[in-house]
């Protein structure tokens, strides 16, 4: 397999960006990190990134709370595709990606989300899992469509609840599981489209 140009989108604290390097230097994922973009100044992944020596930019969505605006994604794209970007990962990004960016990158735009889709998306799901009284849940990799947390999946595993857990216990246990599984996806995806 040819070596893999990754994009990584993420407004958070960049720990599964963080599981994907590590899975690159340890040699279990063949590829490179061109990129690491983020709507949230004051957001851990872009810090890291650049600790790391990897090129991290902003992408100023002011004033906008919520919103990523189509001269933005447009921007983004550009940026995307000017770092020779293959597949980008959406990693805790808080976005909705749309149009144009989705048209730039067609089902090569990947997300990671902490339960067993199509059962609770959108935000804090371990949250939800644990307020349905659901006894487990889980982490699912996918394909980035123009909905919420839909798209084809690519990967699933399962993690219990058990009924001492408080949100932050499962969530972290959820983590665990997406810094194993998201590496794995991406190889997997890359595979089967033969990037
Ligand atoms: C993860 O739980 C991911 O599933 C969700 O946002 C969180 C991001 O965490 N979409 P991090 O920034 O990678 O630590």
């Amino acid at each position: 397999m040819a070596m893999l140009t990754l994009g990584i989108l993420g407004s958070g604290s960049g720990s599964n960006m963080q599981a994907i390097l590590d899975a690159i230097q340890s040699g279990k994922l063949h590829a490179r990190i061109a990129l690491v973009l983020s709507d949230n100044p004051d957001g851990y992944i872009l810090e890291r990134a650049k600790n790391h020596g990897i090129p991290a930019e902003l992408i100023d969505c002011s004033p906008h709370k919520t919103k990523f605006a189509e001269e933005i994604q447009k921007e983004t794209a550009d940026k995307l595709k000017r770092a020779g970007v293959d597949l980008v990962c959406l990693a805790g990004f808080m976005r909705l990606v749309k149009n144009p960016l989705l048209d730039a990158f067609p089902a090569r735009i990947l997300n990671i989300h902490p339960s067993l889709l199509p059962a609770f998306p959108g935000i804090e799901a371990w949250k939800q899992a644990i307020a349905a009284g659901a006894s487990e849940t889980g982490v699912t990799v996918h394909v980035v469509d123009s909905g919420m947390d839909t798209g084809p999946m690519i990967v699933q595993k399962s993690v219990p609840i058990d009924p001492s857990d408080t949100p932050q216990s499962l969530h972290e246990r959820i983590q665990i599981v997406e810094h194993q599984l998201y590496p794995e996806a991406i190889t997997t995806y890359a595979q089967r489209l033969e990037l």
